[in-house]
């Protein structure tokens, strides 16, 4: 289901990786020297098996990318080695053996001369041990695939030849072995024992006592560590040690063990929480870090403040919804002057409904009050033919809930989206993802899985709380979850979305590669043609966002078919190496985006994530997840959240709910930021604003602090601009000919010059 990323400086990154990397002396390399053969066939697992004639293949590239493109289904891997004694006698620890074979997309049985030792990730221990179902585990593409096994197997054959047999089945998009890393080795110390910092989120207490559970696992059946470990929170600025404990540890086989640490820490300063193990007969050492997330969002006023979309489009005779997003002490009483006729306007919820016959603009104040004050704030409703005038703030349920989405998950979403305040911010759209199809009926009905006993039911209550929703389908018969797509049924398919009351539809390309396998441009654009015609035919506005992974340079021709976003880049990952791959390469897409035109890089990997049902904390640093909004804020992305709303936690809250930041996504000028400086070690991106100000963003790529320079030249800007912090939402005063800021390790700045 991995999608190979597209985006010009992402396919370069990919082709130039070369098919060696160095492996440690202790290891064998498994980096090159693959056979590789399209098809299944249960005797390619056995050793006697003459292989010579097979293809030879790269591991740490897809198949599509290596001459087999478009190709779905079975195919297989081998690899020869001898596995000499020695490899044991040098290890500091000699029981297991591990096989390390990067990332395989989807499914894999693993055989070692012709026994099976592993699938879809998790080691098979015995030889009598049966085999899980293989194809239950589909979508488990982004698994590390590590076997181990005990060094006295007797499916290894020590100091002789061994076959590695891979069978690989791939559902969709890239297919095959990809990643890193691919070696044989010995298990040492680092790699029986793990640190998990992301077993739960960082929670914080009032404004400054934080509370983390580490989890320290032994992955090994056999070996006790014995030593002592040591816990430190430090300041990341000066390296000061705000938190330290030592404690003696007997770490058993198989250990897994939840440590809670509390200490305090400033809510803005960023730090880092460092867990170090000494083992006592060795004295070998361990360390590993996670950087603790520091708030950065002032506290919500309690006087009224619109947040939201300033402009709206609406086609005529369609149904309208516009809640309007507003913060401060309840209750807030909205009102709203000069609502062109058709309209009405709920005073206790800000909710405008009803519908617009003609074209036209209409400028209407909004005015939300309490008993600290007053805002008010002009809407521009545009009826015309082009909706989405601002980027899509909502949610989806793929990066946390992946096919295991439901009815009850996505109330409870929409629930969450609500109680948690986001709405008061401009989140809007609640979407379903793949999962929730079963098939067509006889009259060509769409008739949702188990899953969802009621469809219309479902959109009438998302909507009964102020908010959107969104559906999944595919051009092709299949989805890429396997699940029914809407080829032949794109009529059929558009007006029964439109009767249930569905705002948003993504059509993700799957299976119509089966349909046009070596797809042209004029192949690719004609199933969002067909489906952009049956939305219009429907007659209600339906957010249109296509999903192809950027094919055929899509932001070139996405208006042309009607869509309102397009994906520009294959499935991003919660990993750093994903979201700068995908994040900084999104420059040449910039000319392309308008109002209601918009690249989309893919949804937000913030919170609680895992392409479920199970669910783990985001593997990104604070940092990283400030890059990501202050990033995706510049493109005028959509932002779609992917974790799991019903547990937000502190931090994660506080990183969605920058009005000041926010509003730079939803700036109404449409104009999304071009790149000002590339480079490995920071970038600048400067995004024009409709009131003639700038919103620049500093992006430092580095591992260390970094000192950002500005040259206010080089932006087109002259005389003393005033420029404010939009992350602290605090004034710096003027600036003039250039200036710098202190920026984190992978993090980001996001600063605002006006006049
Ligand atoms: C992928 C798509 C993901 C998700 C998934 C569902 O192709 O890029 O975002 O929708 O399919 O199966």
């Amino acid at each position: 289901m991995k999608k190979f990323l597209i985006v010009a400086g992402t396919v370069l990154v990919f082709l130039v990786l070369s098919c060696t990397t160095q492996t440690p002396k202790n290891a064998i390399s498994l980096d090159s020297g693959w056979k590789f053969k399209t098809g299944d066939d249960p005797s390619w697992a056995t050793s006697a098996l003459d292989d010579s004639k097979w293809d030879t293949i790269c591991p740490r590239k897809n198949w599509e990318e290596q001459g087999y493109k478009g190709y779905d289904g079975f195919a297989w891997y081998r690899f020869h080695t001898v596995i000499p004694s020695s490899l044991k006698e040098q290890a500091f620890i000699k029981d297991s053996l591990q096989i390390l074979l990067g990332k395989i997309d989807d499914c894999d049985q693993v055989f070692l001369n012709g026994e099976l030792i592993g699938e879809n990730g998790r080691t098979v221990y015995t030889k009598k041990e049966p085999s899980v179902d293989f194809f239950k585990e589909q979508g488990r593409w982004y698994i590390d695939r590590r076997y181990v096994l005990a060094a006295n197997d007797p499916r290894i054959h020590w100091d002789k030849e061994n076959i590695l047999a891979i069978r690989s089945f791939d559902q969709g998009g890239a297919g095959g072995m990809f990643g890193k890393p691919f070696e044989i080795s010995m298990a040492d110390l680092k790699d029986h024992l793990k640190f998990d910092f992301t077993t739960s989120a960082f929670i914080f207490t009032g404004d400054s006592v934080i509370t983390k559970q580490i989890t320290i696992q032994n992955l090994s059946g056999t070996e006790e560590f014995k030593g002592k470990l040591t816990i430190e929170a430090v300041l990341s600025d000066n390296g000061i040690s705000i938190y330290s404990e030592t404690t003696g540890i007997d770490i058993t086989p198989k250990l897994k063990l939840d440590k809670p640490v509390t200490f305090k820490k400033q809510r803005s300063a960023p730090a880092i929480l460092r867990v170090t193990f000494q083992e006592s007969t060795s004295g070998k050492t361990i360390t590993e870090m996670v950087a603790i997330p520091y708030l950065l969002t002032p506290k919500v006023s309690l006087k009224p403040r619109i947040n939201g979309a300033q402009v709206f489009g609406v086609r005529p005779w369609s149904p309208f919804q516009f809640k309007v997003a507003a913060t401060g002490k309840p209750p807030l009483k909205y009102s709203a002057t000069d609502l062109p006729q058709g309209l009405v306007m709920d005073p206790a919820d800000g909710l405008i409904t009803g519908s617009l016959k003609k074209k036209g603009d209409f400028i209407v104040k909004l005015k939300v009050e309490n008993d600290l004050g007053v805002a008010e704030r002009d809407l521009k409703i545009v009826v015309g033919d082009v909706i989405s005038l601002t980027p899509p703030l909502g949610w989806n349920s793929w990066n946390c809930w992946g096919l295991s989405v439901s009815d009850q998950k996505i109330r409870q979403s929409a629930d969450a989206m609500k109680s948690s305040g986001l709405i008061d911010h401009g989140w809007t759209y609640i979407n379903i993802d793949d999962g929730w199809e079963d098939t067509h009926d006889r009259e060509g009905n769409i008739i949702p899985n188990s899953k969802f006993p009621n469809m219309k039911g479902l959109c009438n209550y998302v909507h009964s709380l102020g908010l959107k929703i969104g559906i999944y389908s595919s051009p092709g018969p299949k989805t890429c979850g396997g699940y029914e797509g809407s080829y032949t049924f794109e009529a059929k398919d558009a007006q029964n979305y439109a009767s249930w009351g569905i705002d948003y539809l993504k059509y993700d390309w799957c299976s119509y590669w089966n349909l046009a396998p070596k797809a042209t441009l004029e192949q690719m654009k004609n199933p969002y043609r067909e489906m952009k015609h049956a939305i219009r035919k429907a007659n209600r506005d339906i957010h249109y966002s296509l999903c192809q992974y950027g094919m055929g340079d899509v932001w070139s021709w996405g208006a042309e078919v009607d869509a309102n976003s397009w994906r520009t880049t294959g499935d991003i990952e919660d990993t750093w190496e994903s979201l700068s791959t995908i994040g900084f390469n999104q420059g040449k897409c910039s000319p392309y985006s308008a109002p209601g035109r918009w690249n989309d890089p893919d949804m937000l990997v913030v919170g609680l994530v895992g392409w479920g049902p199970a669910l783990h904390n985001t593997r990104l640093t604070a940092d990283e997840q400030y890059t990501h909004i202050t990033l995706w804020s510049l493109l005028a992305a959509p932002m779609l959240i992917g974790c799991d709303l019903s547990q937000l936690d502190a931090f994660t809250l506080n990183l969605l709910s920058n009005d000041e930041v926010l509003e730079v996504n939803q700036d109404p000028l449409g104009k999304q930021a071009y790149q000002m400086r590339k480079g490995d070690d920071y970038e600048i991106w400067a995004r024009d604003l409709a009131d003639g100000s700038k919103a620049i963003g500093l992006f430092n790529k580095t591992d260390q602090p970094l000192n950002i320079p500005v040259d206010l030249k080089g932006l087109n800007i002259t005389g003393k601009p005033v420029m404010r912090d939009l992350w602290s939402q605090t004034d710096h005063g003027r600036v003039s000919g250039h200036f710098e800021m202190r920026t984190q390790p992978h993090g980001a700045r996001l600063v605002k010059l006006s006049k």
